[in-house]
């Protein structure tokens, strides 16, 4: 594949998302541009020096000016959550750090499709929409693709069943407020609820805590933090699924992070629900059906970020 993919930010999230484009066949060329150009290209020598069993690929710690024709630039730059910290904290330092980067990225690279990472991801996402002038359907906010990735992994251990079998999403913020529209998640096309029922004897299955399957998914960021001070694989691999879903001949469903225009009365703020993505990026929201309590929490997510949004420079 002759794509090219530019990655702002070499630290842990940055670097394992090159890491992990370098030993597949998504993109023929990346660039890595950090502020800290030691660590960027000692990143790329290493990287670099992992690729001889592959097809050829170009990988160089560059500026802005190399981000040139690029068909994705992904946004990883930011000071990265302590122990501790909640993803709002760190809201205006990230807000700056997008402020300087959004003019020069993008008069470098106008066409691309952009993944926005760093934390708040749906604030700066936000802020990104706002700042850089661009196209709405060019901006992707990784969002919770990564919380949807550890309720499947999590629904997955509970009933015993392979994570391609489940349908089951996270909404809302990348954080604390989002939750689970449970109503509209299947495994095997059936209702969990009707699923725990007719499997329950057969795969020793024990009823679903969903308040406590949710409380997983919004511990689990904090959990890795704590336990080994940042976390970096799993979104990375997320990142690079939605670099595949961007390359790829046809849209795919997942849930993102991109601007509400009135979708379930919400509006002027970036949140996750179910998107379809593709080749021009946000190709639009799916407006699947959520249950009254639903929209209300999607709209209390809405509105712990506005009001962080109310709070902040931009
Ligand atoms: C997490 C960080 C990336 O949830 O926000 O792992």
């Amino acid at each position: 594949m002759s794509s090219k993919i530019t990655i702002i930010g070499a630290g842990s999230v940055g670097a394992t998302i090159a890491y992990k484009l370098s030993g597949e066949d998504i993109a023929s060329e990346l660039v890595l541009i950090d502020i800290n150009k030691e660590k960027v290209e000692g990143e790329v020598m290493d990287i670099k020096q992992g690729t001889c069993f592959r097809n050829p690929i170009s990988i160089i710690a560059g500026d802005y000016e190399d981000a040139a024709g690029s068909d994705i630039v992904i946004i990883t730059s930011g000071i990265a959550r302590k122990p501790g910290q909640t993803r709002i904290e760190l809201t205006q330092t990230n807000v700056n750090i997008i402020k300087e980067i959004t003019p020069e990225i993008v008069k470098a690279a106008p066409d691309a499709i952009y993944i926005i990472v760093s934390n708040p991801v749906d604030i700066l996402t936000y802020v990104f929409t706002k700042i850089s002038g661009l196209p709405e359907n060019q901006i992707i906010g990784s969002g919770t693709i990564l919380d949807t990735a550890r309720l499947r992994y999590g629904l997955s251990e509970h009933f015993h069943v392979a994570q391609k079998n489940i349908h089951a999403y996270v909404y809302g913020e990348h954080g604390d407020s989002s939750f689970v529209p449970w109503n509209s998640a299947d495994i095997a096309s059936m209702n969990l609820d009707d699923y725990y029922q007719v499997m329950k004897d057969k795969v020793d299955l024990k009823e679903l805590d969903k308040a406590g399957m949710e409380e997983y998914v919004h511990k689990s960021g904090g959990q890795v933090i704590a336990k080994k001070g940042a976390t970096f694989y799993a979104v990375s691999v997320a990142v690079c699924e939605l670099c595949n879903l961007i390359l790829a001949a046809s849209d795919s469903v997942a849930t993102v992070s991109s601007m509400m225009h009135g979708e379930y009365g919400i509006e002027d703020v970036a949140l996750s629900t179910l998107t379809l993505v593709g080749p021009k990026g946000v190709q639009g929201r799916i407006p699947i059906h959520l249950t009254e309590e639903e929209v209300e929490r999607l709209q209390a997510s809405a509105k712990v970020l506005k009001d962080v949004i109310a709070q902040i420079e931009i």
